[in-house]
């Protein structure tokens, strides 16, 4: 790829080198991302139980619809299945569940649960009224989605049959695909830059053709959004929602004054190592996630 271009899929942060800190993945892991982009289908892509539950249709190769549930049900950010944002976008594109080739499912609910647990035992007993609260949706809905998600699909339709595909792609290659497949380029360097996913909070991968490939991630806990988060949380926000506050907040501040420049060096000091390859590692005793 001689004219890499760089497309990003940026939520905190910019730039990013490759570099050792980075963990590349294994040439099974990376088989185990590739993803093939399919033409001449009709695939519904669902997020669900995590926060801004959404569906989209993409009809050979172009969306059709996508929406997010909250602007049908009126809750802000609402993690539900997203049964009416499904709705709407089978009407866009003029069809019903059974026209449907595959459904995606945006993230891989085993890993995800992996990393919960792994996380728990880390801390334990830190973090156990969090983790029992938990509990009950993983082992009634999440652990059984595949389950769930069809329950859900026969409400939306009674005589949908489950004979149809239901895929789980890994999150990062969820918002890697996002941001290449409507993009006008060909070939692209992508860099994703999130709070959590299963265990990834940063991806560089790159997209040729139809094909995307993840190469190195950095991966929980040191992560660039819940850095992001936590100085949400810290200033009186809600996590997961009041990040777009911050954002809207940081013009008003002064990059130049003495007080901003003291704080920032109390971060670097402090909170997190800001490696040379633009990775980062948080000093976790102080984080409580
Ligand atoms: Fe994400």
């Amino acid at each position: 790829m001689s004219l890499f271009r760089l497309y990003c899929v940026v939520e905190m942060v910019t730039y990013l080198r490759v570099c050792s800190h980075f963990d590349a993945l294994s040439k099974q892991k990376m088989n185990y991302f590739h993803l093939q982009k399919r033409n001449l289908n009709k695939l519904l892509g669902i997020s669900a139980y995590f926060h801004d539950s959404a569906a989209s249709i993409v009809v050979d190769g172009k969306i059709i619809a996508a929406a997010q549930e909250e602007r049908f049900n009126r809750d802000k950010n609402s993690a539900v299945f997203p049964s009416q944002a499904i709705r709407y976008c089978l009407k866009e594109a003029g069809i019903t569940l059974h026209d449907v080739d595959d459904i995606v499912f945006f993230e891989k609910p085993f890993l995800k649960f992996e990393r919960l647990l792994e996380t728990y035992y880390n801390n334990a007993p830190k973090g156990l009224l969090s983790f029992l609260k938990a509990m009950p949706q993983w082992t009634q809905k999440k652990l059984a989605l595949r389950r769930e998600v069809r329950r859900e699909l026969r409400k939306i339709d009674s005589s949908y049959k489950d004979q149809k595909k239901l895929l789980f792609a890994s999150h990062h290659l969820s918002h890697a695909a996002s941001a290449f497949y409507p993009s006008p380029f060909n070939d692209a360097s992508i860099l994703v830059v999130d709070a959590v996913g299963e265990w990834a909070t940063a991806t560089i991968g790159k997209g040729e053709g139809t094909k995307i490939e993840l190469l190195r991630e950095m991966r929980f806990p040191d992560s660039v959004g819940l850095l992001y988060s936590a100085f949400t949380y810290f200033l009186g926000f809600k996590v997961n929602s009041g990040e777009y506050k911050l954002m809207g907040l940081s013009p008003y501040g002064d990059g130049k004054s003495n007080e901003t420049k003291r704080f920032i060096e109390l971060i670097r000091k402090e909170l997190v190592e800001i490696h040379e390859d633009g990775s980062i590692q948080m000093n976790r005793p102080l984080f409580h996630f």
